[in-house]
């Protein structure tokens, strides 16, 4: 869901300003043109890449103009700016152009020329918004009230069965977590991920509804709401490792140098492939899911990559070896279904822990929840073109290309590290965590709405 910060955010996107515009001069003539606008914001219409609209204020518009000389992300104004420190990605399409395929001499040239020293000094002043992820300690010890909880599973669903388990968390309090509804007789919490009716009852267990997907609604029958977005009482980030294992994870050292940009999408959206159809029209690409095939099959991924083939796994579904499919290429395009605050999916996390660097369309917010200088956002681009021709210079720059994945080899993490431990990984410890907190079956009945 969209909020009214985040769409009045000095957020750098061409997109955000266009809609800023639109609601200075929507809002005083209808509400319902706002809700309108809320609408098409949190669809993104990207009917702004074909007409770029003419900027008055281009010189403070951070808006990349040219593939030359373009500024990295800005991180947050603050009111003392750190030096400007340029790197190689300052000064794409400046070097002569170069093929490219081999990482580990890409990555020593970036060593010589830039370096982690100019790199971890560069984003010192990086500041994001700290209350976009939750904190893996926000509740003091003293705070919980029972030193053991325990969650029965309902309904279990998409929910990985490895999360099941006997957790130690924090503060001494051990956690129980189970699909049994025996071992869990007396479970402090009932954890649904599908839509539930039922009210909690007096002395019977908290209930807690983990809606993964946006926009976010609650059942209006939960006592503790869970989501991506860290306004729920407990945050579950799309940055983890449970959603992928059993998977290929063999990454080659080389990248394509033919074909740059992979993509794999299988729910075809409108508005997704509209984006995809006009980006991938521009640059060499393999579309390997079912939405724009241009490889011949709805899964190529093992004919091009044997290396992907696990060997315990011979009918592998296309899932299996995503991974490693990707890993082979320069960027991903990564296009989330729903363009809102804090919902970057795994879309994004599975090129950046692959090594392939995101070209990403989605959260409006994603650098509160990506490592610096991480991926290409889009919504810094004022066309699809001009995003293109970056991609294409940078495909073309092994020193720029290696910066992308300068925060990973020089542990410059931004939000990140936050953002991995409030995944879902660490999910069973934190509500157990905010279950305890309100005393488990003892919690008092609150009044649901
Ligand atoms: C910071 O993030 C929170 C949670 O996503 C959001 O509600 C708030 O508006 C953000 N603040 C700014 C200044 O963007
Ligand atoms: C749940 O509680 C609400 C009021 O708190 C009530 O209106 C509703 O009928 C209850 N639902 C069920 C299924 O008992």
């Amino acid at each position: 869901m969209m909020n009214a910060s985040s769409s009045n955010s000095n957020s750098n996107s061409r997109y955000s300003s266009n809609s800023n515009s639109n609601f200075r001069f929507i809002i005083p003539i209808l509400g319902f043109a706002l809700l309108c606008t809320l609408f098409l914001f949190s669809n993104l219409d990207f009917s702004s890449y074909s007409t770029p609209p003419v900027s008055d204020n281009r010189a403070s518009s951070p808006v990349i103009t040219t593939t030359k000389n373009v500024s990295p992300p800005s991180p947050v104004a603050t009111s003392n700016p750190p030096p400007v420190i340029l790197t190689a990605v300052d000064s794409v399409g400046s070097r002569p152009k170069e093929t490219f395929s081999d990482l580990i001499t890409t990555f020593d040239r970036w060593d010589q020329e830039v370096g982690c020293d100019r790199f971890q000094e560069k984003f010192k002043g990086w500041t994001v918004n700290a209350s976009a992820v939750q904190e893996i300690d926000r509740y003091e010890c003293s705070e919980l009230k029972m030193s053991h909880a325990s969650v029965y599973v309902k309904l279990a669903s998409w929910v990985p069965d490895i999360l099941d388990g006997l957790y130690q968390c924090r503060c001494g309090l051990s956690c129980l977590w189970t699909r049994n509804e025996a071992l869990a007789d007396k479970a402090d919490v009932w954890l649904w991920v599908t839509f539930h009716l039922q009210n909690r009852t007096e002395g019977g267990p908290l209930h807690a509804f983990f809606q993964i997907e946006a926009p976010r609604w609650r059942s209006g029958h939960e006592d503790i709401f869970i989501s991506y977005h860290a306004s729920s009482e407990v945050q579950a980030t799309y940055a983890g490792k449970f959603f992928r294992i059993h998977r290929s994870y063999n990454v080659p050292n080389n990248k394509r140098d033919d074909v740059l940009v992979y993509w794999s999408s299988s729910n075809c959206k409108p508005h997704r492939d509209e984006i995809a159809k006009k980006f991938l029209s521009l640059v060499s690409h393999h579309s390997m899911g079912k939405c724009l095939n241009n490889v011949g099959d709805s899964d190529m991924a093992l004919t091009f990559y044997p290396d992907c083939q696990m060997e315990e796994n011979p009918i592998p579904h296309w899932w299996d070896h995503l991974h490693c499919a990707m890993s082979h290429y320069k960027f991903v395009l990564a296009i989330e279904n729903t363009f809102t605050e804090s919902y970057v999916t795994e879309k994004l996390y599975y090129a950046l822990d692959v090594g392939a660097v995101p070209i990403y369309f989605g959260a409006p917010n994603v650098w509160d929840l990506v490592p610096p200088n991480s991926i290409i956002d889009a919504s810094k681009f004022k066309s699809i073109e001009e995003l293109a021709d970056y991609v294409k210079a940078v495909g073309k720059d092994p020193v720029a290309y290696a910066e992308f994945h300068a925060w990973r080899r020089c542990g410059v993490m931004g939000n990140y590290g936050k953002v991995r431990l409030a995944s879902l990984d660490t999910l069973p410890c934190r509500l157990c965590e905010e279950a305890s907190v309100r005393g488990g079956r003892k919690a008092p009945l609150t009044t649901l709405s």
